[in-house]
């Protein structure tokens, strides 16, 4: 489907459920951090309230927090008393840095924040600055819920008949509010009739993996075995897994992806064990204006999340914890990188630089 206009819904995925949705003059969410006990929605008309369910990881995944900081920032726009244009544009602004502050590392918010700001610069009015903004939201929406069908097909190549895949996090549709990364890419090859299974890892701290990859890939009906982080290795060495794939929060120009806490660890292991290690992300993930991983801004959060399991603590009170959200593996773990654009190998710097064009 062509890219939205206001009004217009965004066409991404045949699930019976919709992560974001642009309801006209707010919008709703599926808050994740309920999942999977319950399916509980929330609509937002604030830019405030947006930005505070992103540091909360009610909406998360790298592109679904690109998407729902476009519409915050629509959100705001309107909201915003009228005043000379210019004025308006401070304000803006102000609303803009508010949420890029929410979460450093994925790409994906600043690739949609950009964006947002030139669509914002070229409206002639205040008024019509409003309308474009909303128009633009729906347009990053479509256009990264397009990316990651496209680059789900485009992994098919690399997912044999009747492999068993490991995975981490959760990079669905919840993650993308489109298709899905690593998960696209499994849940295509089941629907193409791959005999598949999945390996999940749970994910400490927040147990994205599961809480959510399990309940998406129930949903899609792809089998799938929950597993602790640390028992990964165990099943590498046992030949119990034919490749690993992962999803990205930050891709530096020669390849290094930085993607939640422990990939990096997976990556080791499974060159250690001979496992392709697969990297499936958007391009808008893609940073070329950084040279390697160690230039990507790792989020640390509350050393609670470590302390506690869904609010019940588990360690003595007051007991230190450190609880960086990401890491970064770097590009010579990695077989490939998939993209809406293609399937990127080593040299990674050359083959970004061919994918890559800059936001005109
Ligand atoms: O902290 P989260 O849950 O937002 O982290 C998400 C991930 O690390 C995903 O793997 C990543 O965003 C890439 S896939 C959409």
């Amino acid at each position: 489907m062509k890219a939205g206009k206001s009004g217009d819904r965004v066409k991404y995925n045949k699930t019976d459920y919709q992560p974001i949705e642009w309801l006209g003059d707010r919008v709703r969410i599926l808050d994740q951090t309920r999942l999977p006990r319950a399916e509980v929605y929330i609509e937002l008309d604030d830019y405030r309230s947006v930005a505070s369910a992103i540091m909360e990881l009610k909406i998360r995944g790298a592109p679904a927090i690109g998407i729902a900081g476009a519409y915050a920032v629509a959100l705001g726009a309107r909201k915003i008393e009228s005043v000379s244009r210019d004025e308006f544009l401070k304000k803006l602004q102000d609303i803009i840095d508010t949420i890029a502050a929410t979460r450093p590392t994925a790409r994906n918010l600043f690739f949609a924040l950009e964006r947002i700001k030139k669509t914002a610069e070229s409206a002639k009015s205040t008024a019509h600055i409003r309308k474009v903004l909303v128009d633009e939201a729906l347009k990053i929406h479509q256009e990264e819920a397009d990316a990651t069908r496209q680059l789900s097909l485009f992994g098919l190549e690399l997912i044999k008949d009747s492999w068993t895949v490991l995975t981490h996090c959760n990079t669905g549709p919840l993650a993308t509010s489109g298709y899905g990364t690593a998960l696209g890419v499994i849940i295509s090859a089941h629907q193409q009739g791959k005999k598949i299974k999945v390996i999940a890892t749970e994910t400490r701290p927040l147990l994205q993996g599961a809480r959510l990859t399990t309940w998406e890939l129930k949903k899609a009906g792809v089998p799938v075995t929950l597993i602790t982080d640390s028992m990964a290795g165990y099943f590498m060495k046992k030949g119990r897994v034919d490749c690993v794939i992962t999803g990205a929060d930050r891709i530096a120009a020669n390849g290094d992806a930085a993607n939640k806490i422990g990939t990096y660890t997976l990556a080791v292991l499974a060159k250690e064990n001979n496992i392709p290690f697969y990297i499936a992300a958007p391009t808008s993930t893609i940073d070329s204006s950084l040279k390697t991983g160690d230039e990507i801004p790792i989020e640390e959060r509350e050393p609670d999340e470590v302390t506690h399991i869904q609010g019940v603590p588990i360690a003595p009170e007051g007991i230190a914890a450190a609880n960086p959200a990401f890491d970064v593996t770097p590009h010579k773990y990695i077989s490939a990188i998939i993209t809406e654009k293609g399937i990127i190998r080593e040299p990674y710097g050359k083959g970004i630089k061919g994918i890559i064009k800059p936001i005109t």
